[in-house]
């Protein structure tokens, strides 16, 4: 199970999404470049026309191109993780509510 699996896992990743993102992954945080962090639950990860797949998550996640295609803001990290952990970040953050 996916949710049980991250939640086994070092919690540090989880510790520094939730610094920009929060807890829930509601974020909402407005950074001095004008980016405001994004929200990470279902409703807005899921708006067309290219929902957050797992695929994409992960892109984004350790790259920076958003579901569009688009990079995003330099504030979120292009995170650095082996292709477990990475998998793990993104299907924690698809379980979010
Ligand atoms: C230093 C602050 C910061 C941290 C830490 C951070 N993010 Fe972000 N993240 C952002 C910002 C700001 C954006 C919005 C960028 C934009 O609008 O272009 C963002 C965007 C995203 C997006 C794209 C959402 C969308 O709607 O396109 C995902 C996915 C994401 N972050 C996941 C994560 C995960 C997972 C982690 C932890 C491994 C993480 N972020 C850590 C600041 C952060």
């Amino acid at each position: 199970m996916a949710g049980v699996q991250i939640v086994a896992r070092p919690p540090a990743l989880y510790g520094y999404c939730a610094a920009c993102h929060g807890a829930n992954g509601a974020g909402g945080i407005h950074f001095p470049d004008g980016a405001v962090s994004a929200d990470l639950r279902p409703a807005a990860l899921e708006q067309p026309p290219h929902p957050y797949t797992l695929a994409l998550l992960e892109r984004a996640i350790s790259t920076g191109i958003d579901n569009d295609g688009k990079p995003l803001d330099p504030v979120m990290p292009r995170w650095k993780l082996s292709h477990r952990d990475l998998r793990d970040v993104a299907l924690y953050v698809l379980s979010l509510k």
